[in-house]
């Protein structure tokens, strides 16, 4: 490998591989340069300095907003084909879509992307710009927008799952009373939607994430308007996929600790306590030579199903170069170790924005886990694991996260399993829950 080359691998490649439900990477930079086609030829921008102000000058608005609307409906029309192609198990030739974009993956759901543009269009001003064409950000919200009007349109959303860090509340703090994404999750809970809390934070005891959690346990505890059985709708799956709490009134800590057997799936079931520990052994061990070599101000947490690196202490920031250097050799690392390469257990590491963990399992199967939670006969208070039930499906499922781009990226792991929607912020998960809820309304009018 030659540097340049290795640079490339380390730095984009990893991203920019399958996409599940809707893009990721490769998918969205490909839409942005369709989009920059009429930017570049239609914007105008001296219109600015003869006297028609971005405002004052709508046939250039309306142009960039005729064609940007073409090209999404283009790309909308595309994913049909693909979607037909991937459900025709006897056609072996690839989709136009997959020959444009090799990275694409199976989809969930179609995606309406037009009127998806056309609502973020509205909220943006993306065809009043003329110096700024559409970006990366522009894209990656259209396609939030798409895939959650998808989800609520062509089916019923059954079960919304939510990232903790930076998703529910910010990097490292704590979901507090006042929080705006607290109304929205009671909100969907009325409106009869599981929720399942899939973080990424590994603790064994219910008071850990009662800590986290605390706003939103105390406002479904004090709620007048939930019935029980819409309260029994809240798990916390921890550690990815470790760790199952149930909400639970009585308690102190108004989450109780569901016994492994009831939750865990046969695949997991599966997994030896002698290869998890075996591979956290390798991975401890990677992490402090990362230490060693890198000068980290970091000291190495090792837990029963996670192995990580944090801050000395809370003043200091590791430089993100570092944590993403140190993801990509642990997972190496891992990838040519015996306990690796034997593929026997799921693991996930991950830089978290101040720190680094590998974890046993992913999202992906904390996501599923819930699924079989909520099946229809089993969860939800009834002591089901959805072996009785029907699981609930990919199409019916919204994981809502932040890490989609950074190295292991652990919320993108949910892709397989569900739709998704990547958000940057808490600010932008409330927004998104209030679309959601808007389209919800429609509907149910
Ligand atoms: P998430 O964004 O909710 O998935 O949480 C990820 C963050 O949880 C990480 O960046 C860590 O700061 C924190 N964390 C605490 N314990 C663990 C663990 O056991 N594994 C992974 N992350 C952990
Ligand atoms: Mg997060």
């Amino acid at each position: 490998m030659t540097t340049r080359y290795r640079v490339e691998y380390a730095l984009k490649t990893h991203r920019r591989d399958q996409l599940i439900g809707k893009f990721v990477l490769e998918p969205t930079e490909w839409i942005k340069g369709l989009l920059a086609v009429p930017f570049v030829l239609y914007s105008q921008p001296q219109g600015v300095f003869e006297g028609q102000g971005i405002h004052s000058s709508p046939q250039t608005r309306d142009e960039a907003h005729r064609r940007y609307s073409e090209i999404l409906r283009d790309v909308e029309i595309m994913i049909d084909d693909h979607i037909t192609n991937q459900n025709n198990a006897d056609n072996p030739f690839p989709s136009k879509l997959k020959l444009l974009v090799p990275s694409i993956g199976p989809f969930f759901t179609r995606l309406p992307l037009e009127a998806a543009f056309k609502f973020q269009d509205r909220k943006r001003y993306i065809s009043s710009r003329r110096f700024v064409s559409p970006s990366f950000n522009d894209v990656r919200l259209i396609l939030n927008s798409a895939q959650i009007m998808a989800v609520t349109t062509y089916g019923t959303l059954q079960l919304a799952t939510f990232d903790g860090d930076v998703t529910l509340y910010d990097d490292g703090q704590s979901l507090e009373p006042t929080s705006p994404v607290i109304p929205r999750l009671l909100d969907l809970l009325r409106k009869n939607v599981k929720i399942g809390i899939v973080t990424a934070a590994g603790y064994t005891t219910a008071d850990r994430y009662y800590a986290r959690l605390h706003g939103l346990l105390d406002a479904m505890a004090n709620s007048a308007d939930l019935t029980p059985t819409q309260k029994q709708s809240l798990v916390v799956m921890g550690g990815e996929a470790n760790y199952l709490f149930e909400f639970c009134s009585a308690s102190p800590d108004l989450l109780s600790p569901v016994p492994i057997a009831r939750w865990l799936t046969p695949e997991m079931a599966g997994w030896d306590e002698r290869d998890i520990d075996q591979l956290l052994d390798v991975a401890e061990a990677a992490l402090r030579d990362c230490i060693k070599s890198l000068n980290l101000p970091a000291a190495v947490m090792r837990k029963d199903r996670a192995v990580g690196i944090i801050p000395l202490n809370p003043d200091i920031r590791i430089p993100r170069e570092s944590l993403e250097e140190t993801v990509l050799v642990v997972q190496k690392i891992l990838e040519l170790s015996s306990a690796g390469r034997s593929r026997r257990v799921p693991f996930c590491a991950f830089n978290g924005g101040r720190d680094v963990f590998v974890d046993i399992g992913d999202k992906s199967w904390g996501v599923t886990v819930c699924q079989r939670w909520f099946s229809n006969s089993g969860g939800a208070g009834e002591g089901g694991s959805g072996d009785d039930g029907v699981t609930i499906r990919g199409e019916n499922t919204l994981h809502v996260g932040d890490q989609f781009l950074s190295a292991g990226a652990n919320d993108f792991r949910a892709r397989s399993v569900g739709t998704t929607a990547w958000i940057a912020s808490p600010a932008e998960t409330v927004d998104l829950l209030d679309e959601l809820a808007e389209l919800m309304g429609k509907k149910m009018s």
